[in-house]
């Protein structure tokens, strides 16, 4: 193994750049060529290739978004093209590849190891944690605290107000962020795709605590579940309170990573150097009960969310 290239894709999240530059030192450290993949596996298909040193990431281990830019690229399921990929790889005699991604990138990481028998590690990473395999993924820390300040912040309002409060975070079509942010905030409800939910039940939730002498409400929405206008409308034409609505959207993808995002991506960048260099491929870097694990491509599939968690947040909002 002498050249490694690093590749970013999908949507971007906290924690990618920490991992690019355990990636790139690491590799340095053991005397690889390295090379960046700007924007994606579009730009792996069109030749965005440059060599990296260690000033390439000098002071990026704090900074949201990716230095090597990303992209989604639906084409890449196309044979023809990772062809054109793997004809840049070819171009550039590089023999072990790291892809940073989230599902879809990891599904694309394995059809281009198998199908040109690339060497691939790939690394989890996306706000909405449902890589399975992994615990955790790159990212996902930081959006449940971004998620956690605004259900406080919201909380100030609520609480004075007096009002229900409707909080729609991301999480594609699953509730983890919605859960984990629910569950740290305290929120009195949170809707996600995982369970079923009915929002006459809420409606009743909400009567039964007012006659309790419950006077706000911070309700949880993942938008894979419902829209959260949607639910506001419901209780509105249902009750005679008065509902808000905040929509958070990428507010969640940005900003400088926690502490713990810094750590696992660090960790995960350098696992993934170091299973190519100890010849491994096909498999991607994870954290199962605590320890760094390496996970077949096969293996991936959606992850499941804990109803133990779920019933938490319900039965302590009583
Ligand atoms: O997968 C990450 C994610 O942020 C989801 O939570 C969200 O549904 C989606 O991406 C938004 O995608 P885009 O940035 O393309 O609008």
């Amino acid at each position: 193994m002498k050249r490694i290239a690093v590749v970013t894709s999908g949507g971007d999240c906290p924690g990618l750049n920490a991992c690019i530059r355990a990636v790139v030192r690491y590799s340095l450290s053991k005397e690889l060529e390295v090379y960046g993949i700007r924007r994606g596996y579009q730009g792996l298909i069109e030749g965005e290739v440059f060599k990296m040193d260690r000033s390439d990431v000098s002071n990026i281990i704090h900074l949201g978004g990716t230095i090597l830019k990303t992209a989604r690229c639906e084409n890449f399921y196309k044979i023809s093209e990772q062809r054109k990929a793997y004809q840049t790889l070819l171009k550039y005699n590089i023999d072990g590849l790291v892809v940073i991604g989230g599902n879809g990138s990891l599904k694309g990481a394995g059809c281009l190891s198998k199908n040109f028998n690339v060497r691939c590690v790939g690394v989890p990473k996306t706000i909405d944690n449902d890589v399975s395999g992994t615990d955790i993924c790159i990212g996902f820390d930081t959006a449940v605290n971004t998620a956690l300040d605004a259900i406080d912040r919201i909380r100030d309002t609520a609480t004075s107000l007096e009002k229900i409060f409707i909080v729609e975070v991301m999480g594609g079509d699953s509730g983890f962020l919605a859960l984990f942010s629910a569950l740290a905030g305290g929120a009195e409800d949170v809707l996600i795709p995982e369970h079923r939910f009915d929002i006459k039940n809420v409606c009743q939730q909400i009567k039964t605590g007012r006659q309790k002498g419950k006077k706000s409400w911070i309700i949880v929405v993942a938008e894979g579940a419902i829209r959260g206008e949607k639910v506001a409308e419901f209780i509105r034409k249902h009750t005679d309170y008065d509902v808000r609505v905040t929509v958070l959207g990428h507010v969640q993808r940005g900003g400088s990573p926690t502490a713990q995002d810094r750590i696992i991506a660090t960790q995960f960048g350098y696992t993934a150097v170091d299973a190519l260099l100890k010849g491994r491929t096909r498999c991607f870097v994870g954290m199962k009960n605590g320890k760094i694990v390496l996970v077949p491509f096969e293996n991936r599939e959606k992850l499941k969310i804990s109803i133990r968690l779920y019933n938490i947040v319900d039965i302590l909002a009583q």
